[in-house]
């Protein structure tokens, strides 16, 4: 086991000098306890907006839910991750062009599972996110809901979470279970969202309620990174399969993620040294 790490570390260190002026990627995990709370909608579109600031976005898809990113946006990917993993394509031909020349990459199954990889395909998997670091200013990694191992180890590693909740009373004791298992690095900042509100006011009454508890009892704080209203256009959006920012860029939810997208690149507590995507692979080394 000891030498198998090490082998993963020397690809980081070699990857790691090879890589020059460009700066790292930043990765935004993207979780909820509860499932159904709007999380793919909410990468999608997240990547659409800061694709529009001209940042280079890519998104994995590592939920293997049915209503995934690949459906939001109306494609059917030949490849995805896996078929890289096991060797059958090069990375570049798993990474399929949507809207502003975002990257989408389906994980495909199995390969979210770490621990399930053989030795030749965790070497495969850790250059291909180097590859996608290459390339991108943002990887959003939609992880799909709750505490299953492996939405748990990435969401663990990376040191940019955002949480989608809802106002539902369960989204947020499920939201806080979640936090609860992922607070204890210090640096570590988890972002709020709070989907599908019905007025600013009712966001601030959900926000103030999670943060109090998980300042009285984990001690640690909660960013409020905005909110999205309940909004029939995002519906109309998904049954279209197109993101709402694309089919109603003028709807109050597409207004909402935009203003969250803006919040992430000029506002957000983010210290690049503790956030470095080499951070990042390290810690997801760690937990195999
Ligand atoms: N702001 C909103 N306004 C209205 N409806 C919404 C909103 N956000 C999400 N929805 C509805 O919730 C559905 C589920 O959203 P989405 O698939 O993004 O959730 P998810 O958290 O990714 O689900 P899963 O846990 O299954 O992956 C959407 O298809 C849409 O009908
Ligand atoms: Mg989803």
């Amino acid at each position: 086991m000891m030498d198998q790490a090490q082998k993963l570390r020397d690809i980081v260190q070699e990857n790691t000098s090879e890589m020059t002026s460009k700066q790292d990627a930043r990765i935004i995990t993207v979780s909820s306890g509860k499932g159904g709370v709007g999380k793919t909608n909410f990468t999608v579109n997240l990547a659409i907006a800061l694709a529009k600031l001209g940042k280079r976005v890519t998104i994995i898809d590592a939920d293997l839910g049915l209503a995934n990113v690949d459906v939001l946006f109306g494609i059917v990917p030949k490849y995805n991750l896996s078929h890289v993993v096991k060797g059958e394509i090069p990375v570049q031909e798993c990474i399929f062009k949507g809207p502003y020349d975002i990257n989408i990459i389906s994980g495909g199954s199995g390969i979210m599972d770490l621990i399930d990889l053989e030795q030749d395909q965790l070497e495969k998997l850790i250059r291909s996110l180097f590859y996608f670091n290459n390339v991108s200013d943002y990887i959003l990694i939609d992880t799909g809901a709750g505490l299953s191992k492996s939405v748990l180890s990435f969401v663990d590693a990376a040191s940019d979470i955002i949480l989608v909740i809802t106002p539902d009373p369960t989204s947020i004791t499920d939201a806080y279970a979640l936090i609860k298992n992922i607070v204890r690095e210090e640096e570590k900042k988890i972002k709020l969202i709070i989907n599908r509100v019905e007025s600013n006011e009712e966001g601030d009454e959900v926000y103030n309620k999670l943060d109090q508890a998980v300042s009285k009892f984990l001690s640690r704080d909660l960013e409020n990174m905005g909110y999205i209203f309940e909004d029939n256009n995002l519906k109309k959006a998904v049954r279209k399969q197109m993101p709402v920012l694309e089919a109603y860029p003028r709807a109050i939810s597409s207004k909402g993620i935009e203003n969250i997208a803006y919040n992430l690149e000029n506002n957000s507590k983010y210290v690049k040294s503790a956030h470095s995507f080499k951070t990042f692979i390290n810690r997801l080394i760690n937990k195999i």
